[in-house]
């Protein structure tokens, strides 16, 4: 459902960014993802199974024919401008840097563009771990993708932009969140398996229960060394895995059976859990993609709270705040399940909630936060929504130029 406040907004300042008729103006969206479970399993090549929001970011287009390419966004006062012929990462762009990085790895992977005016809208709090860049990143790519006629089928899109994030912004991020913002579907969560690129969607609607989510409105410092920190470490144990288990390619193809014959040879404690992690976790995907298909919510949300655990105490990603807000939704009115979801280090929970005790939820986890951390959270009641699509057609009837 569009969000027509944000939409109108976006519509005027397009206008005076850009001026003239709406005639050859392109308007699509990229959705935000939230991971139900599954946490650092991607890079892994294992199962997630993350579903995306029916928040997220619009995308207006106007192409140009001259290659200069410019980036507006309603949350940046000013608009940055480039040549394709010369894009770079510069820190001060921001955000812009996502949009830029797609259209460099288009041209890098031999695709000829023209050059356009981009204004980007969204509902999505950025630095929230509901991954903004991803839905930017996507959205980029599926706009030039209909733009230029290439006929890129979504999975190529989506590892374009994978791949924009890893080399041009120089995040080294695994596939999840672009896959969850490129082929998510309203009313499913998708099971996605990170080494095949298979996937199936499995329905997630029950009228009785609604997804909440809550922000930890803290900053996510560090993040990203401490991610690569984690990489690093599920690579040393995968190298040392492949002393006794030479065939295998990726931590998550070990059993819970390999799993316990090879741990008493890794000497570093630290790698133990971590590993730990890794194994177990990838199990509970199983196991909740099982519980979702029979329906058995309660299930699935013991298994949300158990990966909480497995990341606060093995995988050591949530601190404080993350484990505040869990621990306090699990002693909630209503609560089937909470985790902390996303890379972690500050950034959002999601928790199922039954419907008729989400404002008694909401007040009671905000009290325990405002008690033992000292700031507000934010809370958004989501529901999963479809991925990246184009909505010229929608909002043509809206145009009021
Ligand atoms: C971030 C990354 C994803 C994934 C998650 C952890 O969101 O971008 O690729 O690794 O962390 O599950």
């Amino acid at each position: 459902m569009m969000n027509t406040e944000l939409f109108s907004r976006a519509v005027q300042v397009f206008q005076n960014y850009s001026p003239g008729s709406f005639v050859d103006v392109r308007v699509f969206f990229a959705p935000g993802r939230v991971n139900m479970i599954g946490e650092h399993l991607d890079y892994n090549g294992g199962f997630v199974f993350p579903a995306a929001l029916t928040q997220g970011i619009f995308l207006f287009v106007r192409p140009r024919q001259d290659r200069i390419v410019r980036f507006c966004s309603l949350n940046f006062d000013h608009v940055v401008e480039a040549s394709l012929d010369h894009l770079l990462y510069v820190r001060e762009d921001d955000y812009a840097n996502y949009p830029k990085g797609v259209l460099w790895v288009f041209q890098e992977q031999g695709f000829s563009l023209t050059g356009a005016d981009f204004l980007f809208a969204g509902d999505l709090p950025s630095q929230a771990g509901l991954s903004s860049s991803a839905a930017i990143e996507v959205v980029m790519a599926y706009a030039l993708n209909a733009l230029h006629g290439h006929a890129l089928p979504l999975e190529r899109l989506v590892l374009l932009a994978e791949r924009a994030e890893n080399l041009f912004v120089g995040v080294n991020c695994g596939v999840m969140d672009q896959f969850a913002v490129g082929l998510g579907k309203a009313h499913h969560a998708l099971l996605l398996h990170t080494s095949t690129l298979s996937f199936e969607q499995v329905p997630f609607l029950f009228d009785h229960v609604r997804i909440v989510i809550a922000n930890t409105n803290k900053r996510r410092e560090l993040a990203d060394s401490k991610y690569n920190e984690r990489r690093e470490q599920c690579g040393k144990v995968l190298v040392a895995a492949q002393q006794m288990y030479p065939t295998l390619r990726f931590l998550t193809d070990m059993t819970e059976e390999m799993w316990t014959e090879f741990c008493p040879r890794i000497e570093d404690p630290i790698l133990v859990k971590r590993g730990r992690h890794v194994i177990h976790e990838h199990a509970r995907v199983v196991t909740a993609a099982k519980a979702l298909r029979q329906q058995e919510l309660a299930r699935f949300g013991e298994l949300m709270n158990d990966s909480h655990r497995s990341l606060r105490d093995d995988y050591e990603v949530t601190g404080k705040e993350l484990d505040a807000l869990a621990m306090s939704a699990w002693r909630a009115t209503g609560c089937i399940g909470s985790r902390m979801t996303g890379a972690g280090f500050g950034g959002c929970t999601v928790s199922l909630v039954k419907a008729a005790a989400v404002t008694s939820f909401e007040a009671e986890v905000r009290d325990t936060y405002v008690r033992e951390i000292g700031i507000e959270p934010s809370f958004y009641v989501s529901d999963f929504g479809d991925g990246v699509h184009e909505m010229t057609e929608e909002v043509r009837e809206l145009w009021p130029f």
